[in-house]
């Protein structure tokens, strides 16, 4: 009986630690959905903030310019998450910004 009220205790911190994360410093919370969403919150955010990426405005041509460049840092990637992310770079955060 004790240790079920140790767990649910537990459970009842972790459950408030994770939204108290969330509210605070979830990235992606600000971010528009798209297919590569995760591929960008989990492959690009370890060496610089992932504002380093969101502040900028490339072209599609450039994001692809970029993403390779990471690549030479040690990102890796496969050619179809490249593409998927360059795609969505270059939507989101082009020259001509389609954010609803
Ligand atoms: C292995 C570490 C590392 C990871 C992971 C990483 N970067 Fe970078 N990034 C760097 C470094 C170092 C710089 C600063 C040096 C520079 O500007 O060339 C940088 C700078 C940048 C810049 C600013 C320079 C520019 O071209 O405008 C962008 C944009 C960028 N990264 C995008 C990304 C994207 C997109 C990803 C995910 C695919 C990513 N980074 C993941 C190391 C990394």
């Amino acid at each position: 009986m004790k240790s079920r009220r140790v767990c649910l205790l537990a459970a009842t911190i972790a459950a408030a630690g994770a939204v108290s994360y969330v509210d605070a410093q979830d990235p992606t919370a600000t971010l528009p959905d798209g297919s590569a969403k995760t591929l960008l919150v989990e492959r690009c955010a370890d060496c610089h903030p992932l504002e380093s990426v969101t502040d900028k405005r490339k072209s599609e041509a450039d994001w692809r310019a970029a993403v390779s460049q990471m690549q030479g840092y040690g990102v890796a990637l496969t050619p179809d998450e490249v593409d998927a992310l360059v795609a969505y770079l270059a939507q989101n955060f082009g020259l001509t910004p389609r954010r609803k």
